[in-house]
């Protein structure tokens, strides 16, 4: 092998001296096809508003979001991924609003399915519905109770997949969730509903730029989602989460937080050699957005962060960069 060879037979530097070559013998390469888009929507807004910790990125009217559609369209983006911002009058204890048919998400949904081809995942969680800001369903000491969370999660999947979503996205992190799901998609016709299981996915503080964006830091307060989200310490418990996850019938898995857990990605793909995606959260994209505003980094550290993605194995991102990343991919 060329590695017992020495300096000077061996020059790494040889394969580096032209672009061309450089190019040539690159081991990854980031496209528009890995990259996901999120998006906020808010009941009520006229238009479109800027989201402070989230620089460049907006909540949308239903009437504006046909614009930013377009723009992903145009960017050559696949997907999309769905955050409702809803009225806080019609959060309550069990999140009721979120079972509602015609709800915010699901009005999004089928007009994103009838004005453009992108995919739509949309989320599986409570917490933009309840006004305690849980993911599932609180009993009376305050404790998200798991059984008890399993079948309003269902029926808001169910509720999802009728308003025509290609994905359900459960990041609840209730045990049991997928295989709920998934035998309700089945029981009622939707054999081609893709789970995208939020597997392993981590009790962060990476989240705070989004928990505001869609409003529900005020009502999480200072609680936490310790008690069901994993422990940032454990990347064992993420495989054991995975492999329940398949073997409950998820189709695709995900690492969430993304850069700070690029060991659990690489990790999982290697175990399980499943699609795998990662989602760059907010508190990443907003870190290096703040730095790159303040000319402390430049932008092309957002590629090379996506890189790093790849490298680690992900087949895809979700990340509040994939508008402008994809601009640049796209020249
Ligand atoms: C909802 C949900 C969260 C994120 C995605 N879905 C927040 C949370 O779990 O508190 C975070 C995404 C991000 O930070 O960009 N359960």
């Amino acid at each position: 092998m060329n590695a017992s060879r020495k300096f000077p037979q061996s020059r790494l530097r040889r394969t580096r001296f032209t672009a061309s070559i450089r190019n040539l013998i690159a081991e990854n390469d980031l496209t528009v096809n890995d990259l996901i888009q999120p998006i906020f929507v808010k009941e009520g807004l006229d238009g479109f508003e800027a989201i402070n910790s989230l620089p460049g990125i907006n909540r949308y009217g239903l009437n504006a979001l046909d614009l930013e559609i377009e723009k992903i369209q145009n960017n050559k983006i696949n997907a999309v991924a769905i955050f409702p911002v809803i009225d806080p009058n019609k959060k309550d204890e069990q999140g009721t609003e979120s079972l509602n048919e015609d709800n915010l998400v699901c009005e999004a949904i089928k007009q994103i399915k009838k004005n453009s081809d992108l995919a739509v995942i949309a989320d599986v969680a409570l917490d933009p519905y309840t006004s305690h800001g849980h993911d599932g369903l609180l009993d009376e000491s305050g404790y998200v109770d798991n059984d008890r969370s399993l079948a309003t999660l269902t029926d808001q999947a169910m509720t999802l997949a009728k308003a025509g979503a290609d994905m359900v996205a459960p990041s609840d992190m209730m045990d049991g969730r997928i295989a709920s799901i998934r035998d309700s998609l089945e029981n009622n016709g939707f054999v081609n509903t893709i789970i995208l299981s939020y597997a392993a996915k981590y009790s962060s503080k990476f989240y705070g730029p989004f928990r505001d964006a869609v409003g529900s830091s005020s009502n999480l307060g200072v609680g936490s989602k310790d008690t069901y989200q994993m422990s940032v310490a454990n990347i064992d418990e993420a495989l054991h989460e995975v492999r329940m996850d398949l073997e409950e019938g998820a189709d695709i898995v995900m690492v969430k937080p993304g850069m700070p857990y690029l060991d659990v990605i690489k990790s999982v793909k290697e175990t399980f050699k499943v699609p795998t995606f990662a989602y760059q959260v907010s508190g990443e994209y907003a870190m290096l957005k703040a730095a790159i505003q303040n000319e402390w980094l430049v932008e092309d550290v957002l590629i090379e962060s996506l890189l790093s993605f790849k490298r680690a194995g992900a087949d895809c991102v979700l990340t509040y960069a994939a508008n402008e990343v994809a601009v640049k991919l796209n020249q």
